[in-house]
């Protein structure tokens, strides 16, 4: 299965991601977490993203959809993945259309008041990617996964997280309708629990796991 998550910054497309990916038995491909990860290691790569990321802004098409396409080519992608967070532009979306045929793009919406509370109280696992929210931590401060001190992503500082806002509506939201004219848009109520929100994607894809 090839899945697309779409959705604005806070959406809960990460938090998702990660685990029906591993009941659907396919990678999870986020171009954030592989930004974030070359931007740990120093790459050029990662040198390149860091000032776009820090300033909430797209990193450019041709620098994302070259480490999406090496990404795809690897040999566990064989039989799908699902892509969170890539496309954001509609470049991104047509480039992608040109290679494979996508079987869903699940749009999680919510609105910016509820995300700019989830991205401020935000705590994720700098290792394995879990993400975890203040309210929820209960004062631990180590990854329920892997048990690594959860840290505060540098773009969830409160400017960063207006502008990627502002990102997500000038550049991304035009792909919902790219997506529904393709007969494969599912749109899913983000604003719920997360159980609830997966149980929804979970039926939407047709599978029995929950
Ligand atoms: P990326 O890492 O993709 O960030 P994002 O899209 O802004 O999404 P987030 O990771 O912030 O949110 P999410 O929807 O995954 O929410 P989460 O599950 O964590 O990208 C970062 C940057 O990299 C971009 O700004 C850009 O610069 C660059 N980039 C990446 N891809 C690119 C591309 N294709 N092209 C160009 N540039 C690109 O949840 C958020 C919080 O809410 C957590 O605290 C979580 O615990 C909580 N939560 C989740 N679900 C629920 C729920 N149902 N109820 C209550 N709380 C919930």
């Amino acid at each position: 299965m090839k899945i697309v998550f779409l959705g604005p910054p806070g959406a809960g497309k990460g938090t998702q991601a990660m685990v029906i990916s591993r009941e659907l038995g396919i990678p999870h491909i986020s171009t954030g977490d592989i930004f974030r990860q070359n931007i740990k290691n120093e790459t050029p790569l990662g040198v390149a993203a860091k000032k776009f990321i820090d300033e909430g802004r797209l990193v450019p098409d041709d620098l994302t959809l070259d480490l999406v396409n090496d990404r795809l080519a690897a040999a566990d992608c064989k039989n799908g993945y699902l892509l969170d967070g890539f496309p954001r532009t509609l470049p991104q979306a047509e480039a992608l259309d040109e290679k494979v045929a996508l079987d869903y793009a699940v749009n999680v919406d919510v609105a910016h008041d509820h995300l700019i509370d989830r991205l401020s109280g935000r705590r994720v696992c700098p290792e394995c990617g879990a993400s975890y929210h203040i309210t929820t931590l209960d004062g631990a401060q180590e990854c329920a996964v892997c048990g690594n001190l959860l840290i505060q992503r540098d773009d969830d500082k409160p400017e960063t997280i207006r502008k990627r806002l502002e990102v997500y509506e000038a550049q991304t939201r035009a792909l919902i309708d790219f997506y529904r004219d393709k007969g494969i848009l599912v749109d899913i109520d983000g604003a719920r629990s997360v159980q609830e929100v997966r149980a929804d994607i979970l039926a939407a894809l047709g599978s029995d796991a929950k």
